[in-house]
């Protein structure tokens, strides 16, 4: 379990890159740093609260939704409000139940484990997890053939906060038995505001309105994205500009990166493009759109199709994925437009 993010690199993004300390600043660590998800935030404060009322440990938390909306700091902002460690590994590294073992016997009591990409766990190891979550215990078998016994170990009362960017894949054993199941929405043009304004600040990044709602308008309602777009815009405005960041900066930074006023990136695009000339706006299966936008189906389920299908460019129906007006409009192109396979 050496790297937590590992695993995670098959979610690609535009502009995501390897965490930074600047990622580590602009993390917000209380409750009272963070924006949005309000109704997971107060499930969260009530939680805590509880628990530290009764100095129990806190109940054990499931995280879900798209890649960069908080799942993780949100874990960690858990440890410093409950004021305990937490211990960071992900699904995929936990793969025997010895590697479970010692991860859990480490734990002092109400500590956090937080187990990124819980979906991915291994079945041999996720039959474990049942009786430690439950009952603080572990039973473990030992040694083989003939000598193969079982030993029970006793756990300290610790927290399992799980995250997941597919709470579908999860089973339902190991779902129920996470006290609260919370799933992080994308962000309003509010919250992102407030986002982008809180990482100038911390960043000490010149930006005026304009800038502001520049950025905010074209994240795709994901703070990862904000705080990436932050990056490059900065950057472009020291090369381009006198280093503030003003709409006609923003705008021509993000222009130059290929993301659109929707926020819409090139990917996103392209699976819209695809639907409108190549399938009549659909509907058609995901695993054809991908072969066709050179694009693995699982990240364009996780990634792009949440966003499109929220903001209303893509349907998802039982037949296939279908394009909407709004979707063509996206790619100025009227619906009913005739396949052109030539125009991608
Ligand atoms: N509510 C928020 N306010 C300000 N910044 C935030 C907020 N939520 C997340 N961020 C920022 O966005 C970045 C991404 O968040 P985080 O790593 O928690 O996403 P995640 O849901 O775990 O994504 P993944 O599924 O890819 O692991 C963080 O570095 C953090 O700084
Ligand atoms: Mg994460």
């Amino acid at each position: 379990m050496s790297d937590p993010e590992k695993g995670a690199n098959f979610i690609k993004t535009t502009l995501e890159g390897p965490p930074t300390s600047e990622e580590a600043v602009l993390r917000p660590t209380r409750f009272a740093e963070f924006t949005g998800q309000r109704k997971t935030i107060e499930r969260l404060q009530v939680m805590v609260g509880a628990a530290r009322r009764r100095g129990d440990p806190l109940n054990h938390i499931l995280f879900s939704g798209p890649p960069g909306l908080g799942k993780t700091t949100l874990a960690l902002l858990l440890g410093t409000e409950m004021e305990r460690n937490v211990r960071i590994t992900s699904g995929p590294v936990v793969e025997k139940p010895g590697d479970l073992a010692g991860l859990l016997t480490n734990l002092e009591e109400g500590d956090v484990l937080f187990i990124d990409e819980i979906h991915r766990i291994p079945k041999t190891v996720e039959e474990y997890l049942y009786s430690a979550m439950e009952d603080f215990r572990l039973d473990i078998m030992i040694d083989q053939g003939p000598n193969a016994r079982s030993v029970r170990l006793n756990l300290p009362r610790f927290t399992l906060v799980g995250a997941t960017t597919r709470s579908g894949l999860l089973t339902t054993p190991l779902r129920s038995r996470f006290t609260l199941q919370t799933r992080l929405d994308y962000y309003d043009q509010t919250d992102l505001l407030k986002i982008v304004n809180r990482t100038c600040r911390l960043l000490e990044v010149a930006v005026d309105a304009g800038g502001a709602t520049e950025v905010a308008s074209r994240a795709r309602g994901t703070p990862r994205i904000v705080n990436n777009l932050i990056n490059f815009v900065r950057d472009f405005a020291q090369e381009r500009g006198d280093g503030a960041i003003t709409r006609d900066i923003a705008s021509a930074a993000l222009e130059l990166l290929e993301i659109d006023a929707r926020g819409l990136d090139e990917m996103d695009k392209r699976v819209l493009r695809i639907i409108a000339t190549h399938y009549n706006g659909g509907p058609v299966g995901l695993a054809t759109v991908a072969i066709a936008a050179g694009e693995e189906p699982e990240t364009l389920e996780e990634v792009h199709e949440p966003f499109l299908i929220q903001e209303g460019y893509l349907q998802r129906t039982p037949q296939g994925r279908v394009l909407t007006v709004r979707g063509y409009e996206a790619i100025g192109l009227k619906p009913g437009h005739p396949s052109q396979p030539e125009l991608l």
